[in-house]
């Protein structure tokens, strides 16, 4: 299913008539467990997934499945509290797809946070890292098919994907806030199962310091229309094999939950400087 610049336009229409005049300029997708930033939002203007048109509903658990208008530390925001995943059956489009539309509302800003496993061994399940880059080859780009040159061109640069400027701001509000940061690389993979210990250990041959099944897709759609992009994940878990345990899903949301405060605190210490 191709999506045409009408539908993204009708999207936006359909979001305009709820907002009342209001244009957000950042953008936010919250990742599992860590949507309850959303309910910091001031003015709440909250709208369901489900009602926009040619949106799709989010149906991955800790995920909402809404937008949430408002304001956050002063500056006006469009919140994902919670996101599509490849693994739910959408194609990277689908997942994709609202990003555009934040962009044609008027976001030029986009904060994506997700909750990762922890590949470098040298580091801890419940460090937060800034994501410098990440690894995204082995399956299909969102930009597949016809090009929409309303949003950017054919052949987009992906040097820097994340924003120097917005990762340097991210480096000093957390060293004002003495929260450790780690810096790395995030490798996709798009799940829904955990890896293997062995994918584990390719990854980290590959240059991967984080792994997770989201996050990747919707940062080079907003670089190719041009958003400047910080990203931060939260480290749950060491990934398969390091430990000699189990993965849960459970384990990851128990995570999340911990390293809420100083995760919240963080965003939106960034988020006043943007
Ligand atoms: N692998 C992939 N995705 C994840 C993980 C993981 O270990 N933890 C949280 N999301």
């Amino acid at each position: 299913m191709a999506f045409t610049m009408e539908d993204y336009r009708e999207s936006a229409a359909y979001l305009q008539s709820r907002l009342g005049g209001f244009v957000p300029r950042t953008a936010m997708v919250l990742g599992s467990g860590l949507g309850d930033l959303a309910d910091e939002v001031a003015q709440p203007i909250c709208v369901d997934y489900r009602d926009i048109p040619h949106f799709k509903a989010s149906t991955a658990p800790g995920h909402q499945g809404r937008f949430v208008f408002g304001l956050l530390e002063g500056r006006p925001v469009a919140v994902m509290q919670g996101r599509m995943h490849h693994y739910e059956g959408y194609s990277y489009e689908e997942v994709t797809y609202a990003i555009r539309v934040l962009r044609l509302l008027g976001c030029t800003s986009l904060v994506v946070t997700n909750a990762a496993g922890c590949v470098n061994t040298a580091w801890q399940a419940g460090d937060l890292m800034l994501i410098t880059d990440h690894i995204k080859m082995f399956s299909e780009s969102p930009l597949r098919g016809e090009n929409l040159p309303q949003f950017g061109v054919r052949f987009p640069d992906a040097s820097n994907l994340y924003t120097p400027r917005l990762r340097e701001l991210a480096r000093q509000a957390a060293r004002e806030l003495s929260i450790p940061l780690r810096e790395g690389v995030y490798f996709y993979c798009y799940g829904p199962q955990y890896e293997t210990p062995a994918e584990i250990r390719a990854a980290r041959i590959l240059g991967g310091d984080a792994v997770g099944m989201s996050t990747a897709p919707e940062v080079i759609v907003a670089g190719h229309c041009g958003m400047e992009v910080l990203g931060i994940a939260l480290l749950s878990n060491m990934a398969a094999g390091i430990l000699d345990q189990p993965l849960t899903e459970q384990e990851v949301l128990d995570a999340a939950q911990a390293a809420k405060e100083k995760f919240s605190a963080l965003i939106r210490t960034c988020l006043a400087r943007l």
